[in-house]
């Protein structure tokens, strides 16, 4: 099995290029040759609709934390993977003990973060 890095943009704090960070390191580590998926962990959704998804997804990474369904991984024209976030992600953190089931390690820091899977093509 390939071996993937994770790189996490975090900052409790808005405004401060999480998401421009994220979508830029991602595309040109793509360019690379390296196959990006891009996580939104942020409850405002700014990742989720600067890859063109809506923010009103049936399925989203707040779902698969609850163990709902497996991680949604929607395939963005240029090339790079999204996991969407949605409003509701906000609420997480009252639920944290129940996502025992959650497909990536839940992060006890808000939901204010964006994750990168990198793996070699
Ligand atoms: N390296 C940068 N230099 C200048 N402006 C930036 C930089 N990174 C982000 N910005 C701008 O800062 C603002 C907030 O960035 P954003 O990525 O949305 O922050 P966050 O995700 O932390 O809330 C945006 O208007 C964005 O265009
Ligand atoms: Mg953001």
């Amino acid at each position: 099995m390939t071996k993937a890095k994770v790189l996490c943009i975090l900052n409790h704090r808005g405004g401060v290029g999480k998401t421009t960070t994220t979508i830029n390191l991602g595309g040109t580590l793509q360019q690379k040759g390296y196959k990006v998926l891009l996580i939104d962990l942020d409850g405002q959704t700014n990742l989720t609709e600067s890859m063109g998804l809506s923010a009103e997804l049936p399925q989203t990474i707040y779902g698969a934390m609850k163990g709902e369904y497996p991680l949604p991984i929607y395939q963005h024209k240029d090339g790079m993977s999204v996991v969407p976030s949605c409003l509701d992600l906000s609420a997480v953190e009252m639920h944290i003990p129940v996502y025992t089931r959650s497909p990536i390690p839940v992060i006890p820091v808000h939901s204010v973060c964006t994750l990168l899977y990198l793996w070699q093509s």
